[in-house]
């Protein structure tokens, strides 16, 4: 089993490139089911979980091919519409075969997702979605088999602006007859690059980055290209690596997405210079305390709570961060503690008491985030820490312990 060691304390310094954004990539991978033909993908981070999807999409019928960040995807012989358990368990976004598939073909199994370290996570909003546009829905053997001759164009009100319904329910209904209207639907820059990649095949969509989006059905699809948007939940992860402990340039970003995080940022005392696709940090002599509250897009991300909580763990006094997103999605805090950090949690909010010193110990990654935000603290900790289950740092973070290095951290994967 491999693990990450790190020797903490040294001061981080230096340039790093952010990847193509996961988030981003995995909904167009499946986006690219709707229709047959060739497409290719530029700025692709190699992750354990584009490989799962690239797995997936192998399974279905598509032939994949990966190279440098690129990867050609040719969907012509697409002709077995099931997502399999073993793969959908390993990653939930599987489940945004459902949408495109379904288009395509009329029918659709995926193996629903179960649980997840983040709480219930229900994925009833794709299925009702998919109900309103006319799909029969069955529940066998933990499988979901969707079926529908002809889906038909609705109004689907969301309770919460969900980023996998937003975007399945946008791929359902691309080819559906008539028009679709998505209320209250995510606007998160993922679910933006998807409409854009949607569009580029032919799709009728309005509303773009807002949260109404009208879905025009049309006739056919044709194949697309597209560049990915740089990640800004790993730019985030750097800056705040950044505003722990030393003076980084984050390059290849797009500041507007993460304008809520600098902001935050700012607030704690950092230095930052914003330029066109580059963010640079520095820390402050002391850490001041900010509270945070996630939010969907434009909020500050969940995706960046834990990173925020290690960051707050060294910080000059109290802070309370809440998670409105995900209200159980905490698995971190137990293990910022082996560390020296003092948190209590009450439901979806934690309670930070800054400490002056975190110092290294064993801990386990818990998720992908979760990960991370050991990755920070360990690095800003004295003495060696030792991270293992770093597999789930590999679903979400191309090469981190490289780019890390590059910056100066004594940090190494040992097998
Ligand atoms: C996506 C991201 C994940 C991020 C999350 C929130 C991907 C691959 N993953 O996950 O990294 O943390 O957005 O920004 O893009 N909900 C329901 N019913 C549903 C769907 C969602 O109740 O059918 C609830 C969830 O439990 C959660 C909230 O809605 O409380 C938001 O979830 P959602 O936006 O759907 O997250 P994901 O798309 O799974």
């Amino acid at each position: 089993m491999e693990k990450i060691i790190i020797k903490g304390g040294k001061e981080l310094s230096g340039e790093v490139v952010i990847s193509g954004a996961k988030n981003a990539v995995l909904p167009i991978m499946a986006a690219t089911l709707l229709c047959p033909g060739k497409f290719s993908i530029s700025n692709v981070p190699d992750l354990k979980d584009t490989r799962t999807m690239m797995k997936l999409l192998d399974i279905v019928g598509s032939e994949t091919s990966f190279k440098n960040n690129s990867l050609d995807i040719d969907s012509s012989n697409v002709n077995n519409p099931e997502a399999p358990y073993d793969l959908v368990k390993t990653m939930r976004a599987s489940f945004y075969v459902l949408g495109p598939l379904i288009s395509r073909f009329g029918r659709v199994q995926v193996s629903l997702p179960g649980g997840c370290a983040w709480g219930p996570r229900p994925v009833d909003y794709h299925l009702k979605g998919l109900e309103k546009l006319g799909a029969k829905l069955d529940l066998k053997n933990g499988n979901i088999l969707a079926v529908a001759d002809e889906l038909i164009g609705a109004d689907i009100h969301f309770e919460f602006p969900s980023v996998g319904a937003t975007g399945n329910l946008a791929m359902a209904a691309v080819c559906a007859k008539g028009t679709t209207r998505l209320y209250n639907c995510a606007k998160e820059p993922e679910i933006t690059q998807l409409c854009e990649f949607l569009i580029k095949m032919g799709a009728n969509i309005e509303g773009v980055g807002t949260d109404m989006l009208t879905i025009i059905g049309v006739a056919d699809l044709h194949p697309a290209n597209i560049r990915i948007i740089p990640d800004r939940v790993e730019a985030g992860t750097f800056l705040m690596a950044g505003a722990l402990n030393g003076t980084i340039k984050v390059n290849n970003v797009i500041p507007g997405h993460l304008k809520r995080v600098t902001n935050k940022l700012k607030d704690t005392g950092c230095t930052l210079q914003i330029d066109k696709d580059s963010i640079s940090i520095s820390s402050p002599s002391s850490i001041k305390s900010v509270d945070m509250t996630t939010a969907v897009y434009p909020g500050f991300p969940t995706d960046l709570q834990a990173q925020w909580v290690a960051l707050m763990s060294l910080s000059e006094s109290s802070s309370i961060v809440t998670d409105t997103v995900y209200h159980d999605r905490f698995s971190h805090i137990p293990e910022l503690s082996r560390l020296g950090a003092n948190i209590k949690v009450d439901k979806n909010t934690a309670f930070i008491r800054g400490v002056k010193q975190l110092v290294g110990a064993p801990v386990m990654s818990t998720d992908i985030r979760a990960s991370a935000s050991l990755i920070i603290a360990a690095l800003a900790a004295s003495g060696k820490t030792e991270i293992s289950r770093v597999y789930h740092i590999d679903r979400g973070y191309e090469k981190i312990e490289k780019k890390f290095l590059g910056l100066g951290a004594e940090i190494i994967r040992q097998s």
